[in-house]
């Protein structure tokens, strides 16, 4: 018997979140974040795209395989070709599900589509029946549907259902709604569609007026048992509901909605917030709800002052609900590799081996620059180790003369992926300018710089730093030597790479290496499989 309670959290951290500008996991990246998803107990991870590209099958085909837990879905527009691909990439998780969507607005329809209802009509039906031929867990979507005619919605919505979708989603896809308007147009769907009242009822709510979590609570207060959000709220333009709110709201005032509640481990919130910021590079601003770094930090006297009487005057939660408070962990420079493996596995992190050994050789260069050593640096040491495996060029070492009286000069050498040496020199704007386009000149690629941002892992003097970079294959013209011997591509591929090291300007290179590496395997990919030009028409 289900819980009519519980409300099912859709995870679309993998495919919305995805999309959002800049963005670009490889296939361990979101397999990382999967398995992160099902510790946290989402109850379905939306993995991915699959006919968007080849990379994105194959991602989605890796998490319906690997990660146990949560139902896994693929997204597929209404088109025969869509949702085979879909069925290919999800087939063998334990729970597939396929989820198709068709725009019911007249604006997308005209616009978009350039096509009429009686299509759209058309399109639901053929496509729900052949998802359902393959799934016995289908979703339908009708895109943009609160800027649409309810009416023909509803229409539409009872051909999804009669062909045997399983979930009905109901996209506020331009986050124009308003929450009250949001929970009428579903009110108003359950009663001109009243089966379906027979299946889950999903919200999907973006954020352009800063109202996604409002207008996602506002559905559930109408019926609604499923909510789409994402981690930290990511998404296309303004972003998705973000699942951090969403779940606390409903955790922490559950008293108030007649014990709506999910099954999320809260606990795990902060960590894959964190995992999340650091592989989307995609920083978390201090404010923000939740896991921003101030969300339980009290400045005004009469807030601390308050908070040290007790902690109820100004927190409406505890840090350690969701997972904030991991500080207490502290290991010095005289800890040794066990208690490094206890504090890795007490973070969650069961690292053994060869990885261990370079963690702790890691750890012990780091504790003799810093007092101590805590958790947030070991979470940031750890996850950097865990992606040196995935590197293709590697960075041996570095020099930079930076001087005020002329242009800095670096130059570097590289291990490329036989192992091979390569070095590079140049004479740069910056030394961080001199030592990227030095690593350019090591690897004879012509790579282009489109994000860079260094933070620091923890708030102290002596903290790590940690760099995220993306960069763009240059000029398509250009011949680009990919790493892997006689393949060119002159496609445009992207990459992102992030690195930890006490150094910033050490941090910044190998992040920038390894950034190159990912965009050299994605032009790779190219080569052998363009992507899809997708097009909203189906
Ligand atoms: O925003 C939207 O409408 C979507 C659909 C594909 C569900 O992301
Ligand atoms: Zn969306």
């Amino acid at each position: 018997m289900s819980d009519p309670q519980q409300v099912r959290i859709f995870d679309t951290t993998l495919r919305d979140g995805e999309q959002s500008p800049g963005i670009s996991l490889n296939v361990g990246e979101k397999l990382e974040i999967a398995e992160a998803l099902a510790r946290l107990g989402v109850d379905i991870i939306e993995a991915g795209f699959p006919i968007a590209s080849p990379g994105d099958f194959e991602a989605v085909r890796t998490i319906a395989r690997q990660v146990e837990g949560p139902v896994i879905c693929g997204l597929a527009r209404a088109n025969p070709g869509d949702i085979d691909r879909c069925w290919e990439a999800v087939q063998d998780a334990e729970r597939p599900r396929i989820h198709t969507f068709c725009s019911t607005s007249d604006i997308h329809i005209e616009h978009q589509l350039r096509s009429d209802r009686e299509s759209v009509k058309g399109l639901t039906r053929a496509s729900v029946a052949q998802a359902r031929a393959l799934c016995e867990d289908v979703e339908f979507s009708p895109m943009d549907a609160t800027r649409a005619d309810v009416e023909f919605t509803a229409e539409v919505l009872q051909i999804a259902l009669d062909e045997g979708a399983t979930t009905i989603n109901v996209p506020d896809t331009v986050g124009y709604a308003m929450p009250m308007e949001y929970a009428a147009f579903l009110t108003r769907l359950y009663e001109l569609v009243p089966d379906l009242r027979g299946v889950t009822l999903s919200t999907h709510c973006h954020d352009d007026l800063g109202l996604a979590v409002a207008n996602s609570f506002a559905g559930v207060q109408a019926g609604a048992r499923q909510v789409e959000c994402a981690i930290n709220g990511i998404g296309e333009r303004a972003g998705n509901a973000s699942l951090e709110e969403i779940v606390m709201l409903l955790h922490v005032r559950a008293q108030s909605t007649d014990g709506l509640h999910t099954k999320i481990e809260t606990t795990e919130i902060a960590r894959a917030s964190r995992l999340v910021s650091r592989l989307t590079g995609y920083a978390i601003q201090p404010n923000k709800a939740i896991v921003g770094r101030n969300a339980f930090a009290h400045e005004s006297g009469i807030h601390q002052d308050g908070v040290l009487k007790d902690r109820s005057t100004f927190e409406i939660m505890d840090a350690r609900t969701v997972g904030l408070e991991i500080s207490a962990l502290v290991l010095g420079k005289h800890s040794g590799r066990a208690a490094l493996k206890a504090a890795l596995e007490e973070l969650g992190y069961k690292v053994d081996g060869a990885t261990l050994n370079a963690a702790f050789k890691r750890f012990k260069e780091i504790a003799d620059l810093k007092k101590t050593v805590s958790a947030m640096d070991l979470e940031a040491l750890v996850t950097d180790e865990l992606r040196v495996a995935q590197a293709g060029w590697t960075l041996e070492s570095f020099d930079v003369e930076a001087s005020s009286r002329r242009p800095p000069h670096a130059t570097v050498t590289l291990a490329d992926p036989d192992g091979q040496p390569a070095t590079g020199e140049f004479t740069g704007d910056g030394p961080i300018d001199a030592i990227f386009k030095a690593i350019n000149a090591a690897t004879g690629i012509d790579a282009r710089l489109r994000e860079f941002r260094v933070d620091a892992v923890t708030p102290y003097a002596d903290a790590l730093g940690e760099a995220n970079v993306v960069v763009e294959l240059g000029d398509p013209a250009a011949a680009i030597r990919t790493g892997t011997p006689g393949v060119l591509s002159g496609e445009r591929a992207t990459g992102s790479g992030q690195a930890v090291a006490t150094d910033i300007i050490e941090a910044a290179a190998t992040a920038y290496v390894r950034a190159l590496s990912s965009a050299v395997s994605q032009a790779a990919a190219l080569a052998e499989a363009p992507a899809e030009e997708l097009t909203g028409t189906p």
